[in-house]
């Protein structure tokens, strides 16, 4: 049985994908340094699997910690989530996301390389496109000058580990995600953003819920159907799903290329509007909100072509938007 590192394992991607990574027959090691995620998650996930992953709760700045772990366990692959992702907070503390998000992913290369290691999986985001010129975004489109600190770690990490794939042989794929949201179905696990929620769905979730007054919504003057930004919300367990079909992609060594991307969305872009009144109707609760002036950086609209990630990773999303929207908000009602 194959042996699988998932760094940030305990985060909100990391705790879905370990799941179905167990679900799937692989054996889970997570590292995690608990900085914004809790102990409690690994039971969670041993509830619902029934099978207790391997848990190291490491910083994995610390090279020399890094190493250790490294000597004392084999692994066959390696997910990495372990990273910073807040979009304000990147501008304000840009070295400390360039350290954090960077730094580590060299140690885990490095160690890859001197121990032979392959197949490494990358968690990426769709923000390197920027405002794409035409949509929906395929893989083809350019990848633009990152506008924010989160952004631009994201596409140096891709760098990083098309460089290193290049020189010594490690198999990688990047997952370039849309927006991941939802929970899993047995609502033991979900998001748990720390403070006042950036994204929006915990924000519709929590006003809903009564713990925030109203929902802010950044802008009604785009160029779209409702004037709202344009998103492609994607399942997290349909995500997570696509981890396994990377993995095995590399496993099988069915991979192309030894660096690989794919956009990971449903394929389908939903006004914020649109989210708002399909969260109303899954939890047959209306919403407070208010039309606001827009946000900065943010980009009008942006979903995913899933034809080369469909046919390339064997995938698809199964999950409806509705699902998702109902199952953030029982996940909300039970924290
Ligand atoms: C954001 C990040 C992106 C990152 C992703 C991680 C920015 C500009 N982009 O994507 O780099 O990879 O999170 O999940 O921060 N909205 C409101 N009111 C709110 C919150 C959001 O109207 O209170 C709107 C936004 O303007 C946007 C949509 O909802 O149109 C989705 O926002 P969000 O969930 O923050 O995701 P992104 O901005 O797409």
């Amino acid at each position: 049985m194959k042996r699988i590192l998932v760094t940030g394992g305990l985060g909100f991607i990391g705790s879905h994908t370990v799941v179905e990574l167990q679900n799937a027959g692989f054996n889970v090691v997570i590292i995690d340094d608990l900085s914004n995620t809790t102990l409690k998650v690994l039971d969670s996930i041993t509830e619902i699997t029934g099978k207790k992953p391997d848990f190291y709760k490491i910083d994995l700045r610390v090279k020399d910690d890094v190493k250790n772990f490294f000597e004392n366990n084999k692994v066959d692959g390696i997910i990495h989530f372990a990273a910073f992702k807040a979009v304000g907070e990147s501008m304000q503390k840009p070295l400390d996301y360039y350290e954090n998000n960077l730094s580590a992913l060299v140690y885990l290369l490095q160690e890859m390389r001197d121990r032979n290691i392959d197949n490494f999986i990358f968690s990426s985001s769709c923000t390197v496109y920027g405002q794409a010129d035409e949509l929906p975004i395929t893989e083809k489109a350019p990848v633009k000058k990152a506008e924010s600190v989160y952004g631009n770690t994201k596409q140096i990490g891709e760098e990083i580990i098309e460089d290193a794939s290049k020189a010594h042989g490690i198999n990688a794929i990047a997952l370039r995600y849309f927006n991941p949201i939802g929970a899993h179905e047995s609502i033991k696990i979900g998001e748990l953003p720390l403070g006042v929620p950036q994204n929006l769905i915990p924000f519709v979730t929590q006003t809903a819920a009564g713990i925030r007054k109203e929902l802010s919504v950044f802008g009604d003057d785009y160029p779209t159907s409702d004037g709202t930004a344009v998103r492609d919300y994607i399942h997290v367990v349909d995500l997570a799903k696509a981890h396994i079909a990377a993995l095995q992609r590399l496993i099988n060594k069915n991979n192309k290329e030894s660096f690989e991307f794919f956009n990971v969305g449903t394929g389908t872009g939903s006004s914020v509007l649109q989210v708002i009144k399909a969260f109303e109707k899954a939890s047959g609760k209306p919403l407070n909100y208010k039309i606001v002036g827009r946000r900065k950086g943010d980009i009008t609209a942006a979903y995913a072509d899933t034809t080369i990630a469909n046919k390339e990773l064997n995938w698809k999303t199964e999950k409806s938007l509705d699902e998702a929207l109902a199952s953030a908000w029982q996940w909300q009602l039970k924290q």
